[in-house]
């Protein structure tokens, strides 16, 4: 259908004293007796066009006039009677689609809450078309972000035989029959399509550093799958992964990337949407504005897991998880030091070896690895890196010591035995950025269609 986007009716003088046609969905519209006023949106842009019917002289069908119906609208794009802006003077009203009066998605406000259940139609409030909105800026922002520094943009598989991240929360992929009977689970593994256990990729990052360790800078930007069975704001069963894994590199170059890549983020959504950030300022987060400019202007903190230990030790506070050297972070330990101790994003760094994974550098004290989490005000962690073991002797001591299956790791040892080079990477949560960005405090509410344990609507 030939029309014009509504953002550009809006943000184009060019067109005003101009015949237009849009097409789009009536948000909300008021009538008299004598004129109408529509105000419609096609998703191009955060505000709606107003479309002002004179009754006398263009026929309308009552059903133009309903909240969320589809119409097609022709007039003269003139300055807005009131305030500023665009509206369009009518000269003919076409409906597209009606809609009934059990539309769920009416004037009045409704909570998030109701509005996970009808996930179909959450995309037509303003809150979910400005996440959606962002969320679109934020993705183009990645690829740019890598392809202007010389990174190449790789697919790893998302069936995949490995664990990378070694924690047995990988979803199993099958086409074994429901009633199958197998002797052993060798031989019903042996029958599977693959011929052995396969699952969904918790990370692409193995796959990852094969790509680098050729060409050098590499990063992915694909779905990742976690059969946690965590019920959290911040966990989804699948979710979009970036992983940029860096040659050459040790922690500290992997730290300067993680920082400078997050405030490109931050700067491409504050650059393209000032409308939904403004909105989200407003009506989901005050202050957010001032924080993601104060983020993108100011340095991240670091902070020695060791000394991030000895912090919450001394916090005048009652964690539900007491806090002792050799424990995993939890939640709680981790938004307190970012939200409450730096009161900005910080890297922890330096973790013990036995809190994380197999593949990480091992560190000269013996008891660390060079691992690293960002951690951001409202949202925990976002991302999770480190440099990688490139020697090949200490990586399989590691692996051993977990009790790995060496066999299947065979390739990716043979990294390390040919040409072996320090390099390192790191993964960040694409929802749980959009979170930061926007203020949203549920990760259902970035993401079209939410996995997560008993939830598959
Ligand atoms: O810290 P993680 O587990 O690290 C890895 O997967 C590494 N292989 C990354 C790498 O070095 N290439 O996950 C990285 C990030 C987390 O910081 C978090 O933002 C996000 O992925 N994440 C999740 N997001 C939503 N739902 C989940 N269940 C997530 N699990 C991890």
């Amino acid at each position: 259908m030939k029309h014009t986007d509504i953002a550009k009716v809006l943000h184009d003088p060019a067109l005003l004293g101009k015949q237009v046609t849009v097409c789009g969905w009536v948000r909300t519209a008021r009538e008299s007796s004598t004129v109408a006023f529509l105000e419609i949106t096609d998703g191009t842009s955060f505000s709606r066009l107003q479309a002002v019917v004179d009754k006398a002289s263009v026929p309308l069908d009552p059903e133009c006039v309903k909240c969320g119906a589809a119409v097609c609208v022709t007039g003269t794009a003139v300055k807005a009677f009131r305030g500023e802006g665009t509206e369009l003077n009518a000269a003919e009203v076409t409906l597209i689609g009606k809609c009934p009066s059990d539309y769920p998605i009416q004037k009045k406000r409704t909570t998030l809450e109701f509005l996970r259940t009808i996930p179909h139609l959450r995309l037509r409030t303003n809150t979910f078309a400005a996440v959606f909105r962002v969320r679109s800026v934020a993705a183009q922002a990645v690829h740019r972000y890598f392809h202007e520094r010389g990174y190449y943009y790789i697919n790893t598989p998302l069936i995949t035989a490995s664990d990378c991240e070694g924690a047995g929360e990988m979803f199993r992929v099958t086409t074994q029959p429901w009633n199958a009977r197998y002797a052993d689970e060798a031989q019903y593994y042996k029958e599977d399509f693959f011929g052995k256990k396969a699952g969904l990729s918790v990370s692409g990052q193995l796959e990852g550093e094969v790509a680098a360790t050729a060409l050098g800078k590499i990063y992915t930007f694909g779905p990742s799958f976690r059969a946690e069975n965590s019920n959290t704001t911040r966990h989804l069963a699948e979710f979009w992964h970036i992983e940029p894994e860096i040659a050459f590199a040790e922690l500290g170059d992997v730290l300067e990337v993680a920082e400078e890549m997050v405030k490109y983020l931050i700067g491409a959504v504050l650059d393209e949407c000032p409308e939904e950030i403004a909105f989200f300022d407003r009506f989901v987060e005050h202050g957010l504005t001032e924080k993601l400019k104060h983020v993108a202007e100011s340095e991240f903190g670091v902070v020695e897991y060791t000394q991030a230990v000895a912090l919450l030790q001394k916090a005048d506070r009652d964690f539900r998880f007491p806090v002792a050297w050799g424990c995993d972070l939890q939640s709680e330990h981790e938004r307190y030091l970012t939200e409450e101790v730096f009161r900005k994003p910080v890297f922890v760094i330096n973790y013990p070896k036995e809190i994380k994974s197999f593949y990480m550098k091992q560190n000269a004290d013996g008891k660390t690895v060079a691992a690293a989490d960002l951690l951001v005000p409202g949202v925990g962690e976002l991302i999770g890196g480190s440099e990688r073991e490139a020697d090949p002797e200490k990586l399989l001591v590691a692996m051993q010591a977990r009790g790995m299956d060496i066999a299947a790791y065979e390739q990716y040892l043979a990294l390390r035995k040919f040409g072996t080079v320090p390099h390192g990477g790191f993964g960040l949560g694409f929802e749980r950025f959009i979170m930061y960005v926007t203020g949203m405090e549920n990760i259902r509410d970035v993401t079209l269609f939410p996995r997560s344990v008993n939830n598959i609507l």
